[in-house]
């Protein structure tokens, strides 16, 4: 029986407020419990977006903007974060100022299934770590098409279930049993046993490019790295 709503208003409500609230920990827990990772599987992110100078980018979900600033690291860009909680976006901010990227980014609060830009708006638009956050997969699907300039591609990172039995074993002991003892030690407790049912509770990875085949991309396919623990999903406008 699952102790969390992984789908609607309930599920948006509870997200919006549990980021608000761990916002100030966020990045050291990130780092600590992914080992680092994150840093590596958010410059992939940036490897496959295959974006050339001048483009626009939309995150959504950009949370302390972590993926903006990957982006800048290698690329001259523009970049809009976008998050549903203030507080989050307030570090983003703080961090752009910190890191000399203010001029190149702008975050604002906003709702990623309904985005306040224009049709055909971006070339490209990411979402990290965020898409299994949201409420109604389908409405912020068409809300990324509609903002994406034909050609342009949605890259969604997200967490998936390793193939290998071997490997997925020990991933489910250590997001089962040993990140939420750490998340309830360091952190608000609710929110690292949220995590590991989010991961189970979202879609296969075949289910994900279907979904956003029937919201309109073209084509959509899939990149496992870390051995399957994360997949990249590309969707083409
Ligand atoms: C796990 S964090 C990911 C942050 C960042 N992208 C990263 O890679 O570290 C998920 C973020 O999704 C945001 N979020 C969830 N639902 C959202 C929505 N409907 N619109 C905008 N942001 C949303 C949360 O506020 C949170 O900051």
């Amino acid at each position: 029986m699952p102790e969390f709503t992984h789908t609607g208003n309930k599920k948006k409500q509870y997200v919006q407020e549990m980021f608000e609230e761990v916002s100030h920990k966020y990045d050291f827990m990130n780092h600590l419990l992914s080992f680092g990772l994150d840093y590596y599987w958010r410059k992939k992110l940036v490897q496959y977006s295959e974006v050339n100078s001048g483009h626009k980018i939309l995150d959504v979900a950009t949370g302390t903007g972590d993926v903006a600033f990957a982006f800048l690291k290698k690329h001259d860009v523009e970049i809009i974060g976008l998050d549903y909680a203030f507080n989050m976006v307030k570090i983003a901010k703080f961090k752009a100022e910190k890191f000399g990227h203010s001029d190149k980014t702008l975050f604002v609060q906003g709702d990623g299934e309904l985005l306040p830009f224009p049709n055909d708006s971006f070339d490209r638009l990411t979402i990290s770590f965020g898409f299994r956050n949201i409420g109604h997969y389908d409405t912020a699907l068409k809300e990324f098409k509609r903002v994406l300039k034909p050609g342009g591609q949605l890259l969604i990172l997200e967490f998936s279930e390793p193939k290998s039995k071997i490997f997925n074993g020990l991933y489910q002991f250590y997001f089962k049993h040993i990140l939420p003892r750490l998340g309830a030690l360091l952190s608000r407790a609710d929110a690292y046993r949220y995590l590991p049912e989010s991961v189970e509770h979202f879609p296969p990875r075949d289910e994900v490019c279907h979904l956003m085949i029937d919201s309109g991309f073209e084509k959509a396919e899939y990149y496992d790295f870390t051995f399957g623990v994360c997949s990249i999903f590309v969707g083409y406008n």
